[in-house]
């Protein structure tokens, strides 16, 4: 069985629903209380044990690149102040993994995001951490997916799912299950933005899956789907409808910092913690 040793963090999207916080400063470095959100992502995946990291980016996100890299002069400072635990901490941050940048370039949408790392993944299976769904939990989500991935035999696809409000699935993506044992799900089918008639269940994919390269052939022959874009749901549909995804429940807390609320509540509920 291949081990997953490599992640995607698709975060080029434009952010509108952010705006104007999101117009000079990428939405993935907004902060939920001390931290940019992209770090807790990147720290979920190396705290699940994958430290070869892909994030796709987009023109005016470089400020991404700088968290992740050493800023010396700072370093210097901190240094010379004696300023020892900060220092560490902002050490530790550029340290914390191989993570390497690379520009989607047009806006294609999640799908078109995704495919832009095929290069980079090769032959093996690899995790998708969404740039904007923090979640926020005892264990790594991501870590939880792999363990039911492996003991799955490491084929096919995982998916991480929650129960959305009813009057939410139109937003998501509504998903067709069969559970099987250990809270592992098998998914017959996914619909993107449903629309109410067509709504399967309330579980939705959120933020979270793994993914064999396969899904790169699929992707090659998928439409543009919702909001003219390529939809990542839309090709995980087709791989779904010939048996080859599963849907786990993770156990963390999601925060979507794409949208205002979700960046409010995140803020509120971890800085009262
Ligand atoms: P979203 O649709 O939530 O992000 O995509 P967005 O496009 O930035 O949001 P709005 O609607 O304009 O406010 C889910 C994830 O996929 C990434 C986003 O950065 C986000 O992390 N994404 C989306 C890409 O990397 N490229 C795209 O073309 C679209």
């Amino acid at each position: 069985m291949k081990k997953v040793t490599k992640a995607i963090i698709p975060a080029a999207g434009l952010g509108t629903r952010m705006l104007p916080a999101s117009k000079a400063i990428p939405k993935e470095m907004l902060p939920i209380v001390d931290k940019p959100a992209i770090q807790y992502i990147v720290e979920e995946a190396v705290e699940a044990g994958i430290k070869d990291i892909l994030i796709i980016t987009n023109r005016g996100k470089g400020a991404m690149e700088d968290h992740f890299d050493h800023n010396f002069e700072l370093e210097y400072n901190l240094r010379q102040k004696g300023k020892d635990d900060i220092l560490k901490e902002l050490e530790g941050v550029a340290k914390l993994a191989n993570i390497t940048f690379l520009r989607q370039k047009e806006t294609g949408g999640l799908g078109d995001a995704v495919y832009k790392a095929k290069t980079f993944v090769g032959d093996e299976p690899f995790a998708v951490l969404y740039g904007d769904d923090v979640i926020i939990g005892e264990k790594p989500a991501i870590g939880e997916m792999l363990e039911a991935f492996e003991q799955s035999g490491g084929e096919g696809g995982v998916v991480g799912v929650k129960e959305v409000a009813a009057e939410q699935i139109v937003k998501y993506c509504t998903l067709d299950v069969t559970p099987l044992e250990n809270g592992v799900m098998k998914v017959n089918d996914m619909i993107e933005k449903p629309k109410p008639e067509q709504i399967m269940s309330l579980y939705a994919i959120l933020g979270r899956c793994i993914l064999q390269p396969e899904i790169f052939d699929v992707l090659e022959k998928t439409p543009k789907g919702a909001g003219g874009e390529l939809q990542l749901t839309d090709a995980m549909a087709t791989l779904a409808r010939e048996g080859k995804m599963y849907a786990i429940e993770y156990s963390g807390t999601r925060y979507d910092m794409g949208n205002k609320l979700g960046f409010l509540i995140a803020n509120i509920e971890h800085g009262l913690n």
